[in-house]
């Protein structure tokens, strides 16, 4: 309890998933949070449960970035907390090629063939378009993000800032090229920001494994796999995340500081 007592912190992509439990974790803990999401109806709602503000905006859009830390001084002059949560999967609920192609997928493990597809398509079926969505929402979001958090953070020389990499910044899966070199990007963006920060600022970066919202409900015909795959013999909760971001978000990580911290259940153990 009170672990961030008196901290303002900014979530981006907090209407629901990692993001809305991080935002309850904060409250608990005293902090007043600002839940972003790209639709305002859905951030409000969490706002409103958890007594806080809400702000909406497209992270991937710098200009749109920019008018929502202008709204975000009208409620306060002081950012404590930056958690860069905002982030697509690539595979949409209802683009029934991939559910499919996932399916076809759990039916050949389970039948002990090869596998040849990769969870989002082959690299010759990408396109221009859907590369640049993951880039922008992800790297671009984060960098755009950052830019304007630290214009506040500075004048108060304190502040923390957490950005959501993934176990996929370091693992290559099949299909996964674009998220991969996104997450990838935050990671090397993380250390070289802790480094221009330090001492003042910190920027740490999480690394989930699978963990069980709405982004991998499509992929719960593979969950089996996953669950084989993974020594603790379950996928993860937000909860699994949500702790962890408290504590990077808290002083009892003042020693911490460009470091990436993956709760996955040791799924892979080598971030
Ligand atoms: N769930 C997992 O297994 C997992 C694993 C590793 C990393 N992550 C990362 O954690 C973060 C949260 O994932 P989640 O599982 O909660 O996903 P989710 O899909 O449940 O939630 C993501 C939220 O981000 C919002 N969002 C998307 N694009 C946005 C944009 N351009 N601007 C503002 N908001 C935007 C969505 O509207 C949604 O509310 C993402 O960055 C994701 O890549 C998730």
């Amino acid at each position: 309890m009170n672990r961030l007592s008196g901290k303002n912190a900014l979530i981006t992509g907090a209407a629901r998933g990692l993001g809305a439990q991080i935002a309850r974790r904060f409250v608990e803990e005293g902090a007043f949070v600002i839940i972003n999401d790209l639709n305002l109806a859905a951030a409000q709602a969490v706002a409103d449960e958890l007594g806080g503000s809400a702000l909406a905006c497209d992270v991937s859009d710098a200009a749109s970035v920019t008018a929502m830390f202008s709204q975000l001084r009208d409620v306060t002059d002081r950012l404590d907390v930056l958690v860069n949560n905002a982030g697509i999967g690539g595979i949409d609920p209802g683009d029934n090629v991939a559910l499919a192609r996932i399916a076809g997928m759990a039916a050949a493990i389970q039948a002990g063939e090869p596998v040849e597809d990769g969870l989002g398509g082959n690299i010759t079926d990408a396109t221009d378009e859907s590369w640049h969505r993951m880039i922008g929402v992800h790297l671009d979001g984060t960098f755009f993000c950052c830019r304007e958090a630290v214009k506040l953070m500075q004048p108060h020389q304190s502040g923390t800032i957490i950005n959501m990499g993934s176990v996929m910044g370091t693992f290559g899966r099949p299909g996964g090229p674009a998220y991969s070199a996104a997450k990838a990007g935050i990671l090397g963006f993380t250390r070289a920001l802790a480094h221009e920060l330090a001492p003042h600022i910190r920027v740490n970066a999480l690394a989930p494994g699978w963990i069980h919202t709405e982004m991998t409900d499509p992929l719960e015909p593979l969950h089996f796999m996953l669950e084989a795959q993974t020594p603790m013999g379950r996928l993860g909760e937000p909860d699994d995340i949500a702790w962890a971001a408290v504590y990077l978000a808290s002083d009892e990580a003042r020693f911490m500081t460009g470091q990436v911290l993956s709760p996955n259940g040791g799924w892979y153990m080598s971030q």
